[in-house]
């Protein structure tokens, strides 16, 4: 009897301790994410700034608040016409789009800090790296297997596959991103895109008769997967035969024997990225992203931007179909609003052009801060530069870009981190990172 009831009290301390243990961590978990006034307020200011930075620069945009601090509402003039239509379901596209302004700070801001180009590193430190990922980035990798022969693996990948990053955040310091929109033929933008330190073209957009609308300049150029199947022609594009090509997609055998037997001496390498959910698909918008992860700054020309578009061109082809014009142009207004690109375009072609209520770097820091504890994002509420690793891995290379010859601020963002590269990690669902050290 008096050992059943030791054994009773004993059962129920140890459920105590259990309560007592589950209450501790999730007060942790709660203090973290907890919102202070501080918080609320750079959300709020973030929001009501946002609106006048929208109808400031908008060309008719509009945007509504929402339910929340982080919802709002874009809402173009209703007198737009939607040209377009959804093949699928026949439907012209909407004149509202909600966007949460709490993902895209929290989401974009992190892209600044992160590594966008597959290494070798990334596939070794990624738990079953090469099982798991690495023929996802080989056409037809469903075939290999998950590289069970990881040798035929790493033969496919070898000729775009650096050991470590060759490029770090901060590294450029003005860079332009040049879409391929039919706009560009009504302004002269040349001389002005050939000013920057950087310039990234995308897939097949020729510069040659066309520079001066799109300048000569070209660093990097994004491919798609048709345009990297015809990577010897891609090449011809650019006379310095000096761009790097990054590739959206997956590498190809016939690229391959492009790259060695033309051979092909530009780098090539490929992308990777963060997910953005519906909200940010399409082309450019992968343009931007690298660009914010190498740039200080990003702007953006040829994309459709300005009211009143009749159809989708290019500008050195026929019209053709696009897709989602509307809601891509309210998505680069709040890009722009959220102090990350500056748009170019036949309407806003003064280059000194002011974009109003952008909002300051420590507002937006602070809004980036209260948006992390609002999503419960990995390493939410810590000040610690890896605090967003959900996988740290260790490494003894050393990186490709040699110190001596960074700008400043590339090497104060390194000593930030610690020399860490942040990679961002696919259908992560809290946005942790693969981080090597
Ligand atoms: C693995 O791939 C390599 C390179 O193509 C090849 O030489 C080797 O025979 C393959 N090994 C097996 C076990 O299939
Ligand atoms: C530029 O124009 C010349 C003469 O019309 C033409 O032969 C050449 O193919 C054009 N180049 C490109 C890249 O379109
Ligand atoms: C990115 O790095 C800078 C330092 O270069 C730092 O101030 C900022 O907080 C970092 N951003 C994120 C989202 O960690």
């Amino acid at each position: 009897m008096r050992l059943l009831r030791l054994a009773f009290v004993v059962s129920v301390l140890f459920g105590l301790v259990a309560i007592l243990i589950y209450i501790i961590g999730v007060a942790d978990l709660y203090e973290t994410h907890r919102l202070t006034e501080e918080d609320v307020e750079a959300l709020h200011s973030l929001q009501t700034g946002f609106q006048k930075c929208v109808a400031a620069n908008g060309l008719g945009l509009q945007a509504a608040l929402g339910k929340d601090y982080c919802q709002v509402i874009m809402q173009f003039p209703a007198d737009t016409i939607p040209k377009w239509k959804d093949i699928k379901t026949g439907e012209l596209e909407g004149l509202s789009y909600e966007f949460d302004l709490c993902e895209a700070v929290a989401t974009w801001e992190q892209v600044r800090n992160s590594t966008t180009i597959l290494t070798r590193e990334f596939i070794d430190s990624l738990p079953n790296g090469w099982e798991d990922y690495a023929w996802r980035r080989i056409n037809k990798g469903d075939h290999l297997n998950r590289c069970k022969n990881k040798t035929l693996c790493v033969e496919k990948l070898s000729l775009v596959l650096p050991a470590t990053p060759p490029y770090v955040p901060r590294m450029f310091r003005r860079c332009a991103v040049i879409g391929n929109s039919g706009d560009l033929l009504q302004t002269r933008f040349g001389k002005e895109i050939d000013g920057y330190d950087v310039v990234i073209r995308e897939n097949g957009a020729p510069i040659q008769n066309y520079t001066e609308y799109v300048g000569k300049k070209c660093t990097f150029r994004l491919l798609n997967r048709g345009s990297a199947k015809a990577l010897d022609k891609v090449v011809m594009l650019d006379e310095s035969r000096k761009e790097a090509l990054i590739i959206k997609t997956t590498i190809h055998d016939a690229m391959n024997q492009m790259i060695r037997e033309i051979p092909i001496k530009n780098h090539v390498y490929l992308l990777l990225g963060a997910s953005f959910g519906s909200a940010a698909k399409g082309t450019g918008l992968k343009a931007l992203e690298f660009g914010l992860s190498i740039c200080d700054s990003v702007d953006m020309y040829g994309f459709t931007v300005d009211p009143g578009y009749k159809e989708w061109t290019r500008y050195f082809s026929e019209a053709r179909q696009g897709h989602t014009p509307l809601h891509g142009r309210a998505y680069y207004q709040m890009m722009e609003c959220l102090g990350l690109i500056k748009i170019h375009s036949p309407i806003r072609a003064d280059p000194n052009r002011v974009v109003q209520w952008v909002p300051e770097r420590s507002l937006v820091t602070a809004a980036r801060i209260a948006s992390e504890k609002l999503l419960r994002r990995i390493g939410a509420g810590y000040v610690d530069p890896l605090r967003m690793c959900s996988i740290v891995k260790k490494q003894v290379n050393l990186k490709l870009t040699s110190f001596l010859s960074l700008r400043k601020a590339a090497i104060n963002h390194q000593k930030y981190v610690k020399s860490a590269t942040l990679y961002p990690l696919e259908r992560s669902p809290r946005h942790g990172m693969l981080c090597t050290v």
